[in-house]
């Protein structure tokens, strides 16, 4: 895969109330310049509350927007929860499922993120599939079975690449500043780039491999180059218009 095959994701989690949008918008506008001639996919997912307004506020820019998180069923009495429909219907193209912080906070297992994957899919949304090792698991050089697991266990069958995206987030990695080598990161994505091909044959080849864990402008370049991963997923830094589109630009100008 080459940079144009690259997408970079903006995961806003549980931050963003209307004035938000302006900085939304400014990603947009700001998407042709980062890209320069570079066929860049940019991508933020927002907090459900943003989708509508979010998909008006972008609306002829090629920023798509998506969820983080949707139901196993497509509708239903389930208080407090969304179905993949409805995200499709607000303006979303792509859904997040089983990001570590739902796997902690809500005991997300892998078995029930599979489901999730699949109502993604029956809504025609691409699921943006997390998996990622915890700190005393990768201490316990147990990194590639746990996430070896979670990728057997989550990723349903049918999997393609215009409707899966994984991305390798280390528990430890999110929102601490710290990153993993160059090594390791590389090993991760080459681990799972053998699993899916094992799986899927030739089309494991063709599903991007995201990087996600303290992305930041200034070791963007050093994460994005490393072979199997083709963007990268990133929590705070896709809150700051100048940061994000930063990312995007030190994307476009890999070899
Ligand atoms: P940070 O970029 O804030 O570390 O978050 C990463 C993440 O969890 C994206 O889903």
């Amino acid at each position: 895969m080459t940079k144009d095959s690259m997408l970079i994701a903006g995961n806003w989690k549980m931050n963003g109330l209307s004035a938000a949008l302006a900085e939304l918008q400014a990603i947009a506008a700001g998407l042709p310049a980062a890209c320069a001639q570079a066929d860049i996919a940019a991508l933020v997912c927002l907090p459900a509350s943003l989708l509508s307004r979010g998909a008006e506020a972008v609306r002829n820019s090629r920023l798509a927007l998506g969820g983080q998180d949707c139901h196993f069923a497509d509708s239903g009495a389930h208080t407090g929860d969304i179905a993949a429909p409805m995200l499709k219907d607000a303006g979303a193209s792509y859904v997040i499922v089983g990001h570590s912080e739902r796997r902690a906070d809500h005991c997300e297992t892998d078995e029930l993120i599979h489901r999730k994957a699949e109502a993604a899919w029956r809504a025609g949304l691409v699921a943006v599939l997390c998996v990622g090792e915890t700190l005393e698991q990768r201490e316990q050089g147990a990194a590639l079975e746990i996430v070896g697991r979670q990728c057997e266990a989550a990723i349903p069958a049918g999997a393609a690449a215009d409707r899966l995206v994984i991305a390798y987030e280390p528990v430890w990695a999110i929102g601490t500043g710290k990153v993993p080598t160059r090594d390791n990161v590389a090993e991760m994505h080459n681990f799972i780039r053998q699993k899916l091909h094992r799986r899927f044959g030739e089309m494991g080849e063709k599903i991007r491999l995201l990087y996600g864990g303290s992305v930041k402008p200034d070791n963007a370049a050093a994460l994005l180059s490393v072979p199997h991963v083709h963007g990268a997923l990133i929590g705070g830094a896709s809150l700051n218009h100048k940061d994000f589109l930063a990312i995007i630009a030190a994307a476009a100008t890999l070899p």
